[in-house]
């Protein structure tokens, strides 16, 4: 092992975003892949394989006491579906080590809110991984607007349309639209404007078939209101027929700032009859690539004992304020949201 290789982790889970990590994982000289935990050992192996990490251990989910009890295990990387996050985040806080977790830590509420306390109290720190704070435009927006830049902030608005449509057995499992997609919009506003909002309201529809006999939405339009005068507009869909579509965009007293689509080459070709460009990025992996390696770096700081940029706290509104999202829709009503009792009801 190179001498650089100062910290040992864990992988659960290698699919989408688990190859992602492992990849990052991979090029970072201060990690060492331990173990890969899987459900499918085939896959797991595979990857190993493609990466030639001939001293990473392949161990399936029954195994993880083996993962928890090696002191050489220094954190864990939970890329698991959804639905096996919190279990293993509270089996990581009983054997103290460091979490990165993919978002939504849990489904409910009440469930974050225990993770988070498990860990206060165990003194382990975790990273609830929303990637786009780490992206190096969308930061850059988030930092001039704090600074002040453009003055008093009257609006912000997320763009966030997804490329290539996720599959029918990802969406089935993926909590649903609110908890899977809307999250990180609402922690990007959230963090832009460094408060919560007061009020929300949803419309939204399922234009696919599938997706609506699963009782879940495709597109979403979300406005909220904060306490400073401030609107927010979210605007989501889970396919966009010309690629991965992510913009933010806030608008003040003195200017407005943008963090624009990323493009596969940023030439224009110019003629007498028109101007084209490049399409934009087609996915994830391509469009936060930076930002996924950034966000493992400030995990390696977290293990080190710096606070996590993502605190409890805005994990725990980032999910209160998701589900009142969830309840405008059903309910077709403004919802109120009551930070201080991290409750929320139909504002008449
Ligand atoms: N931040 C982001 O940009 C981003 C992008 C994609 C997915 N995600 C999140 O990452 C998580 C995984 O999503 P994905 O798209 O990679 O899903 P995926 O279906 O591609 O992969 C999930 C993997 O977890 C494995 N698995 C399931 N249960 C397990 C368990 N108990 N222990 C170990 N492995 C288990 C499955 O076999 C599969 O290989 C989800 O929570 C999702 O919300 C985040």
């Amino acid at each position: 092992m190179s001498s650089l290789k100062k910290y040992g982790l864990a992988i659960c889970g290698v699919g989408r975003a688990g190859t992602i990590h492992t990849g990052n994982c991979y090029r970072n000289p201060k990690v060492q892949i331990k173990y890969f935990v899987e459900i499918d050992i085939a896959k797991a192996e595979q990857l190993k394989n493609s990466f030639g990490l001939d001293d990473t251990k392949v161990v399936s989910v029954d195994e993880i006491d083996t993962v928890l009890n090696d002191e050489s295990v220094d954190g864990v990387i939970i890329a698991t579906v959804t639905g096996a996050h919190q279990e293993l985040v509270c089996k990581c806080i009983n054997a103290k080590k460091a979490i990165f977790c993919e978002k939504p830590i849990a489904l409910e509420l009440h469930d974050t809110v225990t993770c988070y306390e498990m860990a206060a109290k165990a003194n382990v720190p975790i990273f609830c991984a929303f990637n786009r704070r780490f992206d190096k435009s969308h930061a850059s927006v988030r930092n001039a607007a704090r600074l002040g830049e453009i003055g008093k902030i009257h609006m912000v608005r997320c763009i966030s349309r997804d490329s290539p449509l996720p599959s029918d057995d990802y969406l089935k499992i993926s909590g649903g639209i609110f908890h899977d997609c809307a999250v990180h919009d609402i922690d990007m506003i959230t963090w832009i404007l460094d408060e919560y909002p007061i009020s929300v309201f949803t419309h939204a529809h399922a234009f696919r078939k599938s997706i609506s006999e699963m009782g879940d939405v495709d597109t979403v339009s979300i406005t909220m209101k904060f306490a400073s005068g401030s609107i927010a507009q979210i605007d989501i869909s889970r396919f966009a027929a010309y690629g991965y579509d992510q913009r933010v965009e806030v608008f003040g007293e003195l200017g407005m700032l943008e963090s624009v689509n990323q493009h596969k080459t940023s030439t224009i070709k110019s003629t007498k009859d028109q101007i084209s460009r490049d399409l934009i990025l087609h996915s994830f992996p391509q469009r936060y690539a930076e930002g996924y390696a950034s966000e493992l770096e400030h995990f390696l700081d977290v293990i080190e004992g710096t606070p996590s940029i993502v605190t409890g706290k805005n994990v725990m509104m980032v999910s209160l304020i998701a589900s009142a999202c969830e309840e405008s829709h059903k309910c077709g009503k403004p919802i109120s949201i009551d930070e201080q009792n991290l409750t929320f009801k139909p504002s008449f």
